[in-house]
């Protein structure tokens, strides 16, 4: 029974939420709390992988061998993502804002009632990896779905040019939650994996990982 390994590998992770500003007090932000995100670099580094794990603001200390960049905001996380290349395997598990908003440089005052915040769409950093020249071998999305879990994983995974998908229902408390059931989209299908604690969602995903970036 011997362990996958990813030695020699370099993996790239991002993982929890974005905060897009607001002005310079205020930001718009979601529930992910990053515990997958930094459960599967945690397993990729005990499989004996470089990785470097991008952050978004999150309170999670940095599981021991990782390299972590911490960011705040969508536009943040691409960069960092880019300057991280080239690796193996890209899994992008972060939770990205899909708009920022047009910010103020100065805090937004009270008087003259409710502002209107303006919405400009984020760079999808998913999408932009698979397009990239320095496209990792192995493209790993994550997609949260409350409705048509499947159908929407599938159109997401051809929509952004991911190698696999895995797919979670999150309309129960899966977001910040320690359990996660998931489904693995790959080219050849679809496989449900019974519900479990996220560190051993991640251990199978890594071992999943290193089978596929071992055989290439
Ligand atoms: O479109 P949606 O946000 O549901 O897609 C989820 C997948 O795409 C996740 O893997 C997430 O990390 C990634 N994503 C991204 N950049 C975005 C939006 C999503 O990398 N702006």
């Amino acid at each position: 029974n011997q362990r996958p390994s990813l030695a020699g590998t370099h993996i790239l992770i991002t993982a929890g939420p974005t905060h897009e500003p607001i002005d310079p007090v205020r930001v718009i932000a979601n529930r992910s709390s990053g515990r997958q995100g930094f459960a599967i670099a945690a397993a990729a580094a005990q499989a004996g992988a470089r990785v470097t794990l991008v952050a978004g603001p999150v309170h999670l200390p940095t599981p021991g061998g990782v390299a972590r960049i911490d960011v705040e905001s969508a536009d943040e996380m691409l960069t960092a993502v880019e300057s991280a290349l080239p690796c193996d395997a890209a899994i992008m598990v972060a939770a990205v804002a899909d708009w920022k908003v047009r910010s103020s440089a100065t805090k937004l005052k009270k008087n003259g009632g409710p502002p209107a915040l303006e919405l400009l769409p984020n760079p999808d950093i998913l999408a932009t990896l698979a397009q990239h020249p320095l496209r990792p071998r192995l493209l790993v999305g994550f997609a949260a779905e409350t409705d048509d879990l499947l159908d929407n994983a599938a159109a997401k995974r051809a929509r952004k040019g991911a190698d696999w998908i895995v797919a979670n229902d999150v309309s129960g408390d899966v977001m910040g939650g320690s359990h996660n059931q998931v489904h693995l989209l790959t080219a050849v299908g679809d496989e449900a994996w019974d519900s479990a604690p996220k560190d051993e969602v991640a251990r199978r995903l890594v071992a999943r990982i290193a089978e596929e970036l071992n055989k290439q």
